[in-house]
């Protein structure tokens, strides 16, 4: 590595992955490990030590990592490459909630800083179910792991779901910080690490004609829709205990929404950036009773056909879902935000498996000019449209804006056309390809600016306690709601029609 590059490497240290057999290390982790170090932005003093279950030394995980990370890489996979690094990964077998386990890890970690020359800098990735959370944060602070010294650091990362609740959420901070300084805790929001989302901060701020018409005086209303047309895959049990809200709302729709609200912070640093995106999720009217009713839509999919023709079934004849289940896969909320910038503007959340396709985006939609002047001139049976940006998270990254122009002729018409960037056709497609990189990058390199803190954890959880609790005490009713491949059930068109709005739809 000559100098400019090693200015850019991580500093060294040890990565050791709680959950190494799981599905997220082999499709997410280690492939995200192989591209930045590809990427020459690994150290050569790094390593890498999986923890789980299963009974096998360091040479037998090698050989299962090297059997199957083509089929995770895919296209540009370096065999070369993979079997020059494959020896900095190495396996302790452990019971998590063995105490013995992270004796023995204390000591395994100091042989692998001996051979690798790694300095005693440790991120602990938690890629578990969540409920060894707790329990790996207190057993690492009992014995020393969590400790800093000024030559060597120590940081946790925690993936989502972060609790089931308010409550819960609180006492995972709690245990957490038993053992670790916030500082050293790094909550993983994978839609934050996604460049779409990122670049919706490059584009508020890094250019001085959005920021002026970002506000209430021209946007009439906010539209985030995350679209999923996959079902549940072979994740029932958790999906039972979680569904939509859970799922996707307390966390991804909300890190969309704090970015796109948020006040312009004072400089980059993480601090400044959390601090306003914390302020704007407190700002959001809280729910009562009331308006859980009146502001939320739930819902469940039926069965149904996709446009190719393939019949699917509804959630609750899913493998391993109740029959009688009341789990919502959809969710649409109407969110009001009580600031200077937002008042009156309402924000529209909606999420749902099994919808038309997969779509991420946010839709802003501006208001009509103040004086109509063509209304006399237009062809009256169109309405002249108000403009519309487009933040297209996934597929077909990208940003457009819909706005109106003269049709060419001696008639004054006026038809509605659009300004289309599209990342392909500047950036190279692999910048936009998994967020996890970027996220295990920031971390070694200790910025948080990408991770949540225990107070953005629980302003989430506080905004939507007030609708579990609704939710639970009255059980829908009328389930399942929307047919599979549909836009969700009709309340969720009402919740905008109601007010004089229509959501946006791509597939339209
Ligand atoms: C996960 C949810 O956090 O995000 C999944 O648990 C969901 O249910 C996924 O499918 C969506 O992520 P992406 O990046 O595919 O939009």
């Amino acid at each position: 590595m000559n100098q400019a590059e090693q200015s850019l490497a991580a500093p060294p240290a040890v990565i050791v992955i709680f959950g190494a057999a799981g599905d997220l290390t082999k499709r997410k982790l280690i492939p995200a490990l192989l591209n930045l170090s590809s990427q020459k932005l690994l150290p050569s003093q790094i390593a890498m030590v999986g923890i789980d279950r299963v009974e096998m030394d360091s040479e037998t995980y090698r050989q299962t990592l090297s059997q199957e990370i083509s089929s995770f890489v895919g296209e540009g996979f370096d065999q070369a490459f993979w079997d020059a690094h494959i020896g900095k990964a190495y396996y302790m077998p452990g019971d998590f909630r063995d105490a013995e386990c992270y004796k023995r890890l204390k000591k395994f970690l100091l042989e692998v800083d001996k051979e690798q020359g790694t300095p005693g800098s440790y991120l602990f990735y938690l890629a578990t179910p969540p409920s060894f959370i707790g329990v790996i944060a207190s057993e690492l602070g009992k014995v020393g792991l969590a400790e800093e010294r000024d030559d060597c650091w120590r940081r946790i990362i925690v993936e989502k779901p972060f609790g089931r609740d308010l409550d819960s959420a609180r006492g995972l901070n709690m245990t957490l910080h038993q053992s670790f300084d916030e500082h050293q805790i790094y909550r993983i929001d994978h839609y934050l690490g996604k460049e779409t989302v990122q670049n919706i901060m490059a584009y508020r701020f890094g250019n001085g004609t959005v920021e002026p018409i970002w506000n209430h005086r021209y946007i009439n209303n906010v539209q985030i829709t995350v679209a999923e047309s996959l079902g549940i895959g072979d994740r029932a049990s958790y999906y039972e205990e979680a569904g939509a809200l859970r799922d996707m709302v307390v966390n991804h729709l909300l890190a969309v929404l704090s970015v796109v609200a948020m006040e312009p912070p004072n400089s980059f640093e993480a601090d400044a950036i959390r601090d306003e995106q914390i302020k704007v999720l407190r700002a959001i009217q809280p729910f009562d009773s009331e308006r859980v009713l009146s502001d939320t839509v739930r819902g469940q999919y039926g069965k149904g056909v996709s446009g190719n023709g393939d019949s699917v079934p509804a959630y609750i004849d899913e493998p391993g879902i109740a029959d009688d289940s009341r789990t919502e896969t959809f969710v649409a909320l109407k969110l009001m935000i009580d600031s200077w910038r937002w008042a009156g503007v309402p924000f529209f959340l909606r999420t749902g498996k099994r919808m038309p396709g997969r779509y991420s985006e946010v839709v802003i939609q501006y208001k009509h000019a103040p004086n109509m002047m063509f209304r006399d001139a237009l062809d009256r049976r169109k309405d002249i449209s108000p403009n519309q940006l487009v933040l297209r998270i996934q597929p077909d990254e990208g940003i457009s804006m819909e706005f109106n122009a003269k049709v060419p002729g001696t008639a004054f018409n006026v038809s509605r056309v659009c300004m289309d960037f599209d990342y392909e056709d500047y950036f190279d497609e692999s910048t936009t390809a998994s967020g996890y990189e970027t996220l295990i990058y920031d971390c070694l390199r200790g910025d948080a600016t990408l991770f949540k803190r225990a107070d953005y954890i629980e302003v989430c959880w506080e905004l939507v306690q007030p609708i579990l609790d609704v939710w639970k005490a009255l059980p829908p009713r009328g389930f399942p709601n929307y047919p599979a491949y549909s836009w969700g059930p009709e309340e969720a068109g009402k919740l905008l029609t109601r007010d004089g709005y229509r959501w946006r739809h791509t597939t339209q």
